[in-house]
């Protein structure tokens, strides 16, 4: 029956994991999957996981249904932390707040609710940053839309690219869906700044663009969370339209657990009811409702005064890591006089990324050989998690990339 079925590539994030993990090589090092690790390079359960777990676990919890929509506890806290508690929007209820199967299940729904409802001037494009996130493109592709892409990373100076960026937003069709990183860019670690927010702002307000935004590293870029979503707030303040994809895999540390939500911005509590009551529709034929677990951790995190604070400690011991991470490799480098990648003087960039990737500018020849020759795992466009670095692998990692940039 099934002798038609064209064997697929394996995923190029999960592949390289399998491979992590079938290496023998004591000295193997994974940087390739976005999971935060610990100095010793183990997995972390936050301490205020393990504390609310307890906490839910004293609890008379049943195993009943969650709504279609999800824990009412959880997505109203969700929207808060997203939005800010001052945001208009929040308070005159426009915002549709739906859990999903963390963030890939938000991008799911927000692009399948976009694929049956958006009113495109021209043909279903959406436009995603080049590069991105690799599922991104499939996502988007799934559900019958176009993903294409617009200038974002110069590979020359291995920054933002801002000129080509606004330039291309300029040119697209009035109205047109474009996903924007809310913080923390995956793959690139490569962030607006707070200026080029306002101008980019300023010009999906003159086009009627619409802001697709994926916030799946809030807390990873300052360690701040409100800081990190200054994005999303700066848009819904300007009243662009606009929808939030939210995961609390990297921030809670809750991969497996899939905690996400869509927030869907409406022109009024009117409005709002519609979308509801389609993106209902929708969930009910593809999950029916989200599963409970995660979503009764994070509401208890987010609305228990003490767990909030110490989850904010928790970020700043993962973001200050991160950095410290970013601060060593960068010296060890240094050290090493190793050649910088072609157009850059010096691993600055190592330094000046943000949130939990870095992209190296590291070719791939280079990476290819990092993970064949050395049992270093990494993505073939240079992207490293520098939460898979800790101080006792991080000399071997520069000594190596020191190896394969030398040739
Ligand atoms: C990543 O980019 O490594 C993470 O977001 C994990 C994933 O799902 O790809």
């Amino acid at each position: 029956v099934w002798s038609s079925v064209p064997l697929a590539p394996p995923d190029s994030i999960f592949a390289l994991t399998a491979r992590y993990v079938a290496d023998t090589n004591p000295k193997k090092i994974n940087l390739g999957v976005g999971a935060y690790r610990d100095n010793n390079g183990k997995p972390w359960v936050l301490p205020v996981v393990k504390k609310a777990s307890r906490q839910l676990e004293e609890t008379d919890r049943d195993h009943e249904y969650l709504s279609i929509t999800g824990l009412p506890a959880f997505t109203n806290a969700a929207q808060k932390l997203v939005f800010g508690e001052d945001c208009e929007a929040v308070k005159e209820k426009r915002i549709v707040s739906v859990q999903t199967l963390s963030g890939t299940g938000a991008n799911h729904l927000a692009a399948l609710f976009i694929s049956r409802f958006y009113q495109f001037t021209k043909d279903k494009e959406i436009y995603i940053s080049n590069p991105t996130w690799a599922n991104h493109n499939a996502i988007i592709s799934n559900v019958g839309l176009n993903p294409v892409s617009y200038p974002y990373y110069n590979p020359k100076t291995i920054d933002l690219d801002f000129e080509g960026f606004v330039k291309s937003i300029e040119s697209m069709p009035e109205r047109s869906v474009i996903l924007l990183h809310s913080c923390a860019h995956n793959p690139t670690g490569v962030d607006p700044t707070a200026e080029q927010w306002e101008t980019l702002a300023e010009l999906f307000l003159k086009k009627g663009h619409y802001a697709f935004f994926d916030s799946a590293y809030q807390g990873f870029a300052t360690g701040d969370l409100d800081r990190d979503s200054g994005s999303v707030r700066l848009f819904a303040s300007k009243r662009i339209p606009m929808l939030v994809c939210q995961s609390f895999a990297k921030n809670a540390g809750l991969y497996n657990e899939r905690v996400g939500a869509l927030h869907v911005v409406g022109a009024s509590e009117e409005e709002a009811t519609r979308i509801k009551s389609q993106l209902s529709v929708l969930q009910r034929s593809e999950i029916s409702n989200p599963p409970a677990y995660g979503a009764c951790l994070v509401s208890l995190i987010l609305t228990k005064p003490e767990l909030f604070e110490e989850w904010k400690r928790d970020i700043t011991t993962m973001s200050s890591r991160i950095i410290e991470m970013r601060d060593r490799l960068f010296n060890k480098l240094e050290e090493l006089k190793t050649p910088a990648p072609a157009g850059r003087s010096d691993w600055g960039h190592i330094k000046s990324q943000i949130g939990m990737f870095s992209f190296t500018g590291l070719t791939k020849a280079q990476c290819d050989s990092l993970v064949n020759n050395y049992s270093i795992y990494l993505t073939a466009n240079g992207r490293i998690s520098m939460a898979g670095l800790n101080t006792n692998n991080l000399d071997r990692f520069a000594e190596c990339v020191d190896e394969v940039v030398r040739g």
